[in-house]
């Protein structure tokens, strides 16, 4: 089979949420229509079997929240389906920003009783910023919830969004019957038997709606019709109208509709830009990028998964790649892909596809590969941490194992590092409070290494423009400012401002430096 053809078939998408409005339920729905898995429940035990199986893992398990962001892949109808899990806990937003990067489309879920909260408001925030396609899902319809217009309406006031209704739910909590397929004009009755999640649900019988539910629907219908514009794919693509489903993932109703939808209308592999050209999928020659580092579970085996966004050729095992910033050639030999919830050896991979690669700490999250050029993509800047706390050593003998430790879980992108200018302190930076004791756990059990944190006054940070030497201005702040002034783990200069008036004011006094909210700019 040629390149293109791989490349039309793939679709690599990202399901987004605030956490509990149904993303795990709904992901093992795709999974079980696509046959990659034979029943409900396998994609939750498999989360639970790791848990049991690994120290590391018993964070999670006592906060209940998925740290890990998989893989799982997928047939469906003539389609290779890639679902990239995004983490919905805020404490690991940037793990989600990053995994966006390597997505082609997402599908938000929205839980109808609670509506757009915080979490899905800033990640859909990020996918517009990208004008990444999107779907909605409108989850839980089995419950009491919102009014299906209402829904609609928080989606356009409070996501910006310009909806297109494909289903609409006939009723909703006790009353909810099924969907209304809009495009087909045709019922589909939900299925209260939850362990069915074949097509088996699907009865286009509409004298079955009970008269009274018929009457209002009718009205609805004609309401849609008059306010919502039509679906138009070019629409979609430029992120310009997002279509909207309803249903119940836990009752398999709706799901299969939007997955319908989903395989023939979401966008194939796309072009990716890096820092000197575009680099489009369809070209021969091999390039790809890391978007994610995945520590290994077992802590007696230090290694790590590197996942892979193949961007462009054909990716094959035991083939010499050149990594980038290490600028060395590497040999594959056991890439992983994955199928399902199962890890496989893979020979050929092709744009879309997201392959697993073993290291021992030698990768980035970042870094490019390529058959020579010296090609690095962008789009994987960091963002100002919201904590920040001086790292201490408890343990003088095990320095090294301390340093080598920070240096990897900060390659991983569980936290940024800062080294002040005035004195070399180390001050670790997070997103959630969560990382800090993540980091701790895992320096003691995985490095042998003990810390401890100290308070410090930081409340944000910026990067600085420095690549104008000449500027006075800025070797004045450099040097007059110093108390404030760090390096990030690429070496970039940063502004950690104690507040957000210091900010303001050192902006306004240094009018000649540029201060950039990402490191990368
Ligand atoms: P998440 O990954 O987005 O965090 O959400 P998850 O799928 O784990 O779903 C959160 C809870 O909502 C689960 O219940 C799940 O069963 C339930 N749920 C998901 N989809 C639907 C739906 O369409 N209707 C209804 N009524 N419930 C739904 P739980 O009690 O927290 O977990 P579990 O004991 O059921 O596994």
């Amino acid at each position: 089979m040629n390149l293109n053809k791989n490349i039309n078939l793939r679709r690599t998408f990202g399901i987004i949420s605030h956490p509990d409005a149904g993303k795990t339920t709904l992901t093992e729905k795709l999974l079980l229509y696509g046959g990659a898995i034979n029943e409900a429940g396998a994609v939750k035990s498999n989360k639970i079997k790791k848990t049991a199986t690994s120290d590391f893992m018993e964070i999670e398990k006592q906060r209940g929240i998925s740290v890990s962001t998989s893989v799982l892949s997928f047939n469906y109808l003539d389609k290779k389906i890639n679902i990239l899990d995004t983490p919905g806990h805020k404490d690991f937003a940037e793990d989600t920003y990053r995994t966006l990067t390597a997505v082609d489309s997402v599908i938000v879920v929205i839980d109808v009783a609670k509506g757009v909260e915080e979490q899905t408001e800033k990640l859909v925030k990020v996918c517009k910023m990208r004008k990444i396609p999107i779907m909605i899902f409108v989850n839980k319809c089995d419950r009491e919830g919102k009014d299906a217009f209402d829904l609609m309406d928080e989606l356009e006031k409070k996501l910006g969004f310009n909806i297109s209704p494909i289903s609409f739910p006939i009723g909703i909590g006790y009353d909810y019957t099924g969907i209304i397929d809009l495009v087909k004009s045709e019922v589909q009755f939900k299925d209260d038997d939850k362990s069915k999640y074949k097509y088996k649900s699907i009865i286009n019988d509409s004298s079955k709606i009970d008269d009274s539910i018929n009457k209002s629907l009718k009205e609805d219908l004609e309401l849609i019709e008059g306010i919502y514009p039509k679906f138009e794919y070019n629409k979609y693509l430029n992120c310009e109208i997002q279509p909207v489903f309803f249903g119940s993932a836990l009752h398999n109703s709706g799901v299969n509709l939007m997955l319908e939808y989903f395989t023939k209308y979401a966008p194939p592999p796309g072009k990716k830009e890096s820092k000197n050209r575009i680099v489009h999928p369809s070209e021969e020659k091999f390039t790809g990028f890391i978007f994610k580092i995945h520590a290994n579970m077992d802590p007696k085996h230090r290694d790590r998964l590197s996942f892979i966004k193949i961007v462009s050729g054909e990716f094959k095992r035991n083939s010499m790649y050149y990594h980038v910033r290490g600028k060395k050639k590497i040999r594959f030999s056991s890439p992983n892909s994955f199928f399902a919830d199962k890890k496989e050896i893979v020979e050929k991979s092709y744009p879309g596809d997201i392959i697993g690669v073993h290291d021992t700490g030698n990768f980035k999250i970042g870094d490019s590969f390529s058959e020579g050029e010296e090609i690095e993509f962008i789009g994987i800047p960091s963002f100002s941490p919201e904590h920040f706390k001086y790292i201490i050593n408890n343990d003088p003998l095990k320095t090294k194992q301390l340093s080598k430790g920070i240096k990897q879980l900060i390659d991983e992108g569980v936290a940024q590092l800062f080294t002040l200018k005035l004195n070399g302190r180390k001050i670790i930076g997070t997103v959630g409070m969560l990382q800090f004791d993540v980091i701790k756990y895992r320096l003691e059990h995985e490095y042998g290494a003990k810390c401890s944190y100290e308070n410090v006054n930081i409340k944000k940070a910026c990067w600085i423009d420095t690549s104008n030497s000449n500027n006075e201005q800025l070797k004045s702040l450099i040097n007059y400012k110093s108390k404030f002034i760090a390096k990030d783990k690429d070496n970039k200069i940063v502004f950690l401002a104690d507040s957000e008036f210091t900010l303001i004011n050192t902006k306004h006094k240094y009018e000649g430096v540029i201060f950039h909210e990402k490191s990368e700019f």
